[in-house]
This record gives C-alpha cells, sequence and structure tokens, in this order.
C-alpha cells in the first residue's frame, strides 16, 4: 500500500461505526467436508493473521467422520498449506490450532447435541469465552431442520434479546429449489432462529470487486447522474466458467445453470448495478435497496421463455488442448439428462431508471475462460461530426467492470488517431487493481465470516430478498416444463454458447462482448 493510500483508509477507519467482534465460538456443521477444509478455515486463519479476529475464539468442527481433535487439526493445516491466501506460519499455526476441535457425529441423532452442548460448554470455559455462537450450516437442506431443532433442544441458542449471548446462525446455498421449497427451508430456520440471526450466504456478495460496485457508483460523481435510461443502451453481465462439472454430478443434475448461479449470484450483481442509493450503509437499508430490484423484475412466464431465454448443454469439446467428454458423458450424468450448463436470459426492470434498457445475462460451464464481467454500455452519440458513416458506426463508450480475473474496470472511449487527419479509434482507460493496491484482496468467505461475527448483514440475503429471485426464476423453470422442455441446444465445451445465445442479442441489434 502506498503512504497516501494507508493514511487514506486509517481516516476512514476512524471514521468506521461498524461493530467490532466479540471473542466467540465458530461451530461448523459440515466440519469434515470441503467447503470447511478449502474455503472456512483458510479464511479464519487469514482473518487471524490479518489481526481481524480477537485473541480470544474457538473453532468447532462437526462431522460423521470420526476423527479426533488432531485429525481434524492436520486436514485443517493441508487445506490451509493448499488453499490459503497466506501461507502457513509456524508460530501462528500453533496457536489457531489450539482453537480448533471436533466433534464426531450424526446430524440426525438427538443425543449428538447433548455432548455437543458438554464439549462447547468445556471449551468456553477453557478459553474464558463469552458464550457468543456462530453455528455454520454446510451441510445439504435437507439437514438444516435436524441441525437446527437439534441445537435449539440441547439449549445451545439463545434468543435474539440476549444480546449479552449472542447466536447466529449462517446457511449456505442451496436455498431450495423453487420458490415453495425455498418458503420451507426459510420456515424450518424461522422456527428456531429470529431473522435478525440468519446469515444466507452468497459468497459473490464477499467478493472485493463486487462491494466495489456501490463504491464505484455512490462515491463517484460522474456516474450516478448518467446510470440510467437516458444514458445507458444495454448492460450484459457474463459469468463464465472453464471448468466442466467437476465431481458434482448428484447437485448439478437437479439443480442447472439457472438455479446454480442466476437465481444467486448473477440477480445480485443485478442488484448492484440497478439500485436506487440506499439512504445509508445500514444493513437494512441497503438489502431494502437491492430487495427492490427484485420487485421490479419483469417475469417471464409461460411462451415468454422461449423469446427471452436461452438454455443449453454442453457436448464434446476442447478446452485449454484438453479434450472435454459432452456434459451427457461425465460421470454421475443421466445419458439422456436435459440439464442445463449454458443459459442466456434478457430481461428488463420495469421502474423508471431503468425503463425499456434490456439486460442481457448469460453463464455457463465449459466455456473458453473464467471471467465475471459487468459491462454497462452507453448510448450512441448522435449521427453527427464523427458519427455520420453508416458504415464506420462510432464504437460506444462502455464501462467494464471485471469481477474476475485481473479485478479491476474499463472504461472505452473514443481518441483521435495521431495524424493529420480527423479519425478517431476505440481505445481503453483500464484500472487493475493489481496495479493500484499491492495487497492481494481478501477472500469472499473472510469477508462475510468476519461480517457475521460483527453482526453486519448488509452481505447477506434476506429471506424476502431469496424468495422474491426464486418467485422470479421458478416462472421459468416452470415455462420451460411447459414450453422448453423438448429441445435443448447444445455447444461444444470450450466455445462460448450455443448459436441460439447469439441470436437472443443479435435480434435486438447488439452482440454479446467479447470477454
Ligand atoms: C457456486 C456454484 O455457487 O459458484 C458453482 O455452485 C460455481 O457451480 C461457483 O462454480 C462459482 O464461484 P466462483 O467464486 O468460482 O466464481
Amino acid at each position: 500500500m502506498t503512504k497516501a493510500i494507508e493514511k487514506e483508509s486509517a481516516a476512514q477507519k476512524k471514521n468506521n461505526t461498524s461493530p467490532t467482534v466479540e471473542p466467540c465460538s465458530l461451530v461448523i456443521f459440515g466440519g469434515s467436508g470441503d467447503l470447511t477444509r478449502r474455503k472456512l478455515l483458510p479464511a479464519v486463519y487469514n482473518l487471524v493473521i490479518d489481526g481481524l479476529l480477537p485473541e480470544n475464539y474457538s473453532v468447532v468442527g462437526i462431522g460423521r467422520k470420526s476423527w479426533t481433535d488432531d485429525e481434524f487439526r492436520r486436514v485443517a493445516r493441508e487445506g490451509i498449506e493448499k488453499f490459503s491466501r497466506q501461507s502457513l506460519q509456524e508460530d501462528k499455526w500453533e496457536e489457531f490450532a489450539r482453537r480448533l476441535h471436533y466433534v464426531s457425529g450424526a446430524i440426525d441423532d438427538p443425543d449428538m447435541y447433548h455432548g455437543l452442548r458438554t464439549r462447547i460448554e468445556e471449551i468456553e470455559a477453557h478459553f474464558d469465552l463469552p458464550g457468543h455462537r456462530i453455528f455454520y450450516l454446510a451441510i445439504p437442506p435437507t439437514s438444516f431442520a435436524p441441525s437446527c431443532q437439534g441445537l435449539q433442544r440441547a439449549g445451545l441458542i439463545y434468543p435474539p434479546e440476549l444480546p449479552e449471548r449472542v447466536s447466529r446462525v449462517i446457511v449456505e446455498k442451496p436455498i431450495g429449489h423453487d420458490l415453495e421449497s425455498a418458503k420451507s427451508i426459510n420456515a424450518t430456520i424461522g422456527e428456531v432462529f429470529d431473522e435478525s440471526q440468519i446469515y444466507r450466504i452468497d459468497h459473490y456478495l464477499g467478493k472485493e470487486t463486487v462491494q466495489n460496485i456501490m463504491v464505484l457508483r455512490f462515491a463517484n460523481s460522474i456516474f450516478e447522474p448518467i446510470w440510467n435510461h437516458k444514458y445507458i443502451d444495454h448492460v450484459q453481465i457474463t459469468v463464465s466458467e472453464a471448468e466442466g462439472l467437476g465431481t458434482r454430478a448428484t447437485y448439478y443434475e437437479e439443480a442447472g445453470a439457472l438455479r446454480d448461479m442466476v437465481q444467486n449470484h448473477i440477480l445480485q450483481l443485478l442488484c448492484l448495478i440497478a439500485m436506487e442509493p440506499p439512504y445509508s450503509l445500514d444493513p437494512d437499508v441497503v438489502r431494502n435497496a437491492r430487495m427492490e430490484v427484485l420487485r421490479c423484475l419483469h417475469p417471464i412466464k409461460g411462451k415468454d421463455v422461449e423469446k427471452f431465454t436461452v438454455r443449453a448443454q454442453y457436448s464434446h469439446g476442447k478446452a485449454h488442448d484438453q479434450e472435454v467428454p459432452g456434459y451427457r458423458r461425465e460421470e454421475g450424468v443421466k445419458a439422456d439428462s436435459t440439464t442445463e450448463t449454458f443459459v442466456a436470459l434478457k430481461l428488463f426492470i420495469e421502474n423508471w431508471r431503468w425503463s425499456g434498457v434490456p439486460f442481457y445475462l448469460r453463464t455457463g460451464k465449459a466455456m473458453p475462460g473464467r471471467a465475471s464481467e459487468i459491462a454497462v454500455q452507453f448510448k450512441d452519440i448522435p449521427e453527427i461530426l464523427f458519427n455520420t458513416n453508416p458504415e464506420a458506426r462510432q464504437a460506444p463508450n462502455v464501462l467494464t467492470l471485471r469481477i474476475q480475473p485481473e479485478e479491476g474496470m474499463s472504461l472505452r472511449i473514443m481518441s483521435k488517431i495521431p495524424g493529420s487527419r480527423a479519425r478517431s479509434h476505440p481505445v481503453e482507460m483500464d484500472f487493475k487493481y493489481g496495479d493500484a493496491f499491492d495487497a492481494p484482496s481478501p477472500e469472499a468467505y473472510e469477508r462475510l465470516l468476519l461480517d457475521v461475527m460483527a453482526g453486519d448483514a448488509s452481505l447477506f440475503m434476506r429471506r424476502d430478498a431469496v424468495e422474491a429471485s426464486w418467485a422470479w426464476i421458478t416462472d421459468i423453470l416452470q415455462g420451460w416444463k411447459d414450453h422448453g422442455g423438448k429441445w435443448l441446444p447444445e455447444y461444444p465445451a470450450g466455445t462460448w454458447g450455443p448459436v441460439e445465445a447469439d441470436k437472443l442479442i443479435e435480434t435486438d441489434g447488439r452482440q454479446w462482448r467479447l470477454v
């Protein structure tokens, strides 16, 4: 960090009124699972290294595997060595490992919770912890009910009126597979925890560059006046993944790209790009502003799915010099599977600001590269001065926010080509996070865990938002069932999706950006 940035951030820290993190225990259901090893434990470790956690804390993993504390610590160490942003430091590790514990047991076994309570109380007494508990449900939704009820019956949860003993729960996706199931999951958790204690994770909201969308829009004066239908022609959101299915067939076969990526991550990006300025940074004010966007989404129902959506599946192809089998040939996938691995949508937000502005979204697996970006394309200039030749249109201005990789943003502007003739050419003004700030960005889970510990729910999904996005998605799913189920275009792995996706945007005289 440069001296100027350090000074600035110290001054901002002084003004920061966000609550501090108090000593607490993080209790992880799914403690022997992949998410814990790859993301959660490395995230806690990084928070410790960065001095963001209080000195006093504990982590308790719960899992079916009959591990001892030491086995859990060994797995944690491997996870940190492999996946942590910062490398393992022996002196820090010793102290960190001392705070890791493991309880083995089955989530649906009521007796497990009494043992768990005894263990947590012992740990709290040993470290002199005040009894604040954060429960992380890194488990399938079918286990949410038994885990929440087990915790409640064993007296492990305190009501929200008891601020001296905080209990919070973190829930991982998928929160449902349609509106009904999402409501039922929310109701199940809601029977045990108050909404103010529930933190539904969408890890995209924890990404540094996603948080920067609000800063870009509302900490600069130049964008907001032109951020509307008068100046913006359209917006494109692309989240492409180079990887194919990997080892997640059981989950993905039932999910598909619309549920897996659009219902949560992409709609949240859309909310941040499209929302009205919140009047404060209070978590519920910000969440209300995001929620309003979901409320204004024009429904895509019935036969409209044919006009506004494209679903597709990857077939055999070559990506990065490697043969990729077609989706239906992937391990664990049905030979006649109709699960979509790609989806493209065109949608409208029915409010004053966005009236008539199309938003084009696309996401897929087995595409040519990993890239997430939002491109805001401004309207063409009038057809006078430099834009008189219909054969050589001036390229419109485009503001691109790159979420990953190479986090940053760029603005395409027209510039004069040096020389005696008045010829112009598009150039990019480029800002790269990596160049401007030399410290690597924290992982999404670091920020999100810290926020839960601090009781800041801004970056989490409220119940109404989850249900509003599911309501919109469920209409599309129903439309596909009724009108689009029989036919599923294919795209060879390693390409940008099917021709139908190109047509979706080209019919409007526009084109997908080359990402
Ligand atoms: C997850 C999806 O939520 O997000 C995965 O289930 C997807 O299918 C992943 O690969 C993408 O996250 P990221 O952070 O790698 O862009």
